[in-house]
């Protein structure tokens, strides 16, 4: 069989910059190694995200991907140049074809491993170190079940391919305070926490990196950013789709793991952190802990746990299960800043839509110098900033403006920023391509840290300990009917708080 051409220079206009990234350098030259190279993770986000980040001129200089599973899923380097190629054809932005396509193919490869027999992998890990030249960095991606961390990380402590390397550990991590303790001493054994990357995609949204913009870089908001003028926050994911066949990974875990101490905790830290000194990755994680650190544990009577109407008829599932696959909360943020402001957090599956929203609630000001009928048509309308992080996204404030005509009637007005209309959508990265290249370049910033994470599970013990029984809701709903009561005296902005209106 030919030999594949070598991987072409990345198509980058400059030796240290990537398009779009404008002063950021490219990422040192690596050998990135895929755990779980043939599992749905790599097929679905990694590969196609991989060469999308080539396409765009942002991998490394020279690089090589060393795709590797236990030897019973083995592959031959031509069969994971197909098996990439079929994944990028099906899940990624442009099609695997042309230079582009065959210089990040020529940079494909497999070995396999297993515990105790994993000769083909330290073999392909060398091969591919020598094909780059130099000392490349080496990336390790744990695409791979929970239960298989220990066993791989073992594996790459044994071998001795975890030195200088860098692990890029999958979610979830952890089920509770213990698991996630010993998930950590485990990890720590062979890498300590500087080469340490656990991901949670939710973070490489462009709209996290915006919340930090809009809240530090604008003294249009920054002042307004506390207890003082904010009543309260709402985090809200609902998602429509169901679990899409996923009974088992579901039964164990529910949405409150799956979404709620993960992807939804964690922008609770980007959107209640006091200013970081700088956006380095220990000022900044430094601020986000200490935000988990003053939540209050959560407290089981202030959580609805719900499950749609035909869950337990799912196949694989418990026709008695008590998972949920919905979950609401109120959180409370006990420091300077936040206290006395309830934090609502909504998440769940079979919704009525899908959507990524965060709404900053304001106070309302005195309305007393308006005649009565304006006073009542802003009854319980105070202003809202609303961060729609769906991609690309959106900013809207929301506020009062007279009604026009000859009466003093007040109404709201909206003023909307627009990401698809106002920048260039193209140079925007989706968020495992942007933490993959944050990995790459050595960037702990978006990534989680042992002491959060840790901190996290034991805010939600008691939840985890005296879970509320699971209430039923419909496919295609907002949730169980007592989530309004949850938040009174306010109310959920979704599916738009006007509909919400007697
Ligand atoms: C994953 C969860 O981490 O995030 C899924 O395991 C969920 O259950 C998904 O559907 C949501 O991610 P996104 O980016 O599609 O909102």
């Amino acid at each position: 069989m030919a030999q594949p051409a070598q991987p072409a220079p990345a198509p980058s206009p400059s030796p240290t910059t990537g398009p779009g990234t404008d002063t950021e350098p490219l990422p040192a030259d690596h050998v990135i190694v895929l755990f779980g190279a043939t599992g749905d993770l790599a097929r679905r986000k990694l590969l196609p995200g991989l060469f999308h980040l080539a396409r765009a001129g942002l991998m490394p200089g020279r690089y090589r991907i060393v795709g590797t599973a236990p030897a019973a899923e083995s592959l031959t380097d031509e069969e994971f140049r197909e098996h990439a190629r079929q994944a990028v054809a099906e899940f990624g932005r442009a099609q695997p074809e042309g230079p582009a396509w065959e210089a990040f193919a020529a940079g494909l490869s497999f070995g396999a491993a297993d515990t105790g027999a994993a000769q083909p992998l330290v073999a392909a890990v060398r091969t591919a170190e020598e094909a780059v030249g130099g000392s490349p960095h080496r990336l390790f991606h744990l695409a791979v079940p929970p239960v298989a961390f220990a066993s791989v990380i073992d594996l790459l402590g044994a071998t001795g391919l975890a030195r200088d390397g860098r692990v890029i550990v999958e979610k979830p991590f952890g089920t509770d305070l213990a698991s996630a303790r010993a998930l950590n001493a485990t990890i720590h054994a062979v890498f300590d926490e500087s080469r340490v990357f656990r991901i949670d995609h939710f973070l490489g949204k462009e709209a996290v990196d915006n919340i930090l913009a809009l809240r530090f870089a604008n003294g249009l908001f920054e002042p307004l950013w506390n207890r003082e003028h904010i009543s309260h926050v709402q985090i809200d994911v609902p998602e429509h789709i169901d679990i899409q066949g996923r009974a088992h990974f579901f039964e164990g875990t529910g949405t409150f793991r799956d979404m709620v101490v993960t992807h939804l905790f964690q922008l609770l830290g980007f959107v209640a952190m006091e200013p970081p000194v700088t956006l380095e990755a220990d000022a900044l994680r430094d601020e986000q802990v200490k935000v988990f650190h003053s939540m209050r544990a959560v407290d089981p009577a202030h959580v609805v746990r719900g499950q749609y109407a035909g869950y337990r008829a799912e196949p694989g599932v418990d026709p008695e299960s008590d998972t949920e696959t919905f979950v609401a909360l109120r959180v409370e943020i006990d420091n300077w800043r936040w206290a006395g402001v309830p934090f609502h957090l909504r998440s769940g599956k079979a919704l009525a839509e899908g959507r990524h929203v965060v709404t900053i609630g304001l106070r309302e000001p005195v309305l007393r110098m308006f005649p009565l009928d304006a006073r009542e048509a802003a009854d319980g309308r105070g202003n809202e900033i609303v961060i729609d992080f769906a991609d690309p996204g959106s900013i809207t404030a929301r506020f009062l403006v007279k009604e026009p005509g000859p009466s003093m009637r007040l109404a709201e007005a909206d003023m909307v920023f627009a990401y698809r209309t106002s920048f260039a959508a193209e140079n925007s990265l989706e968020g495992y391509e942007h933490l993959l290249l944050e990995a790459m370049r050595g960037n702990q910033a978006l990534f989680t840290r042992s002491d959060g994470v840790e901190r996290l599970w034991e805010v939600a013990t008691p939840l985890l300990d005296a879970p509320p029984p699971v209430e039923p809701y419909a496919p295609g709903s907002w949730g169980p009917d007592s989530i309004d009561a949850l938040v009174e005296p306010y109310r959920w902005y979704l599916p738009d708080r006007r509909d919400h209106e007697p």
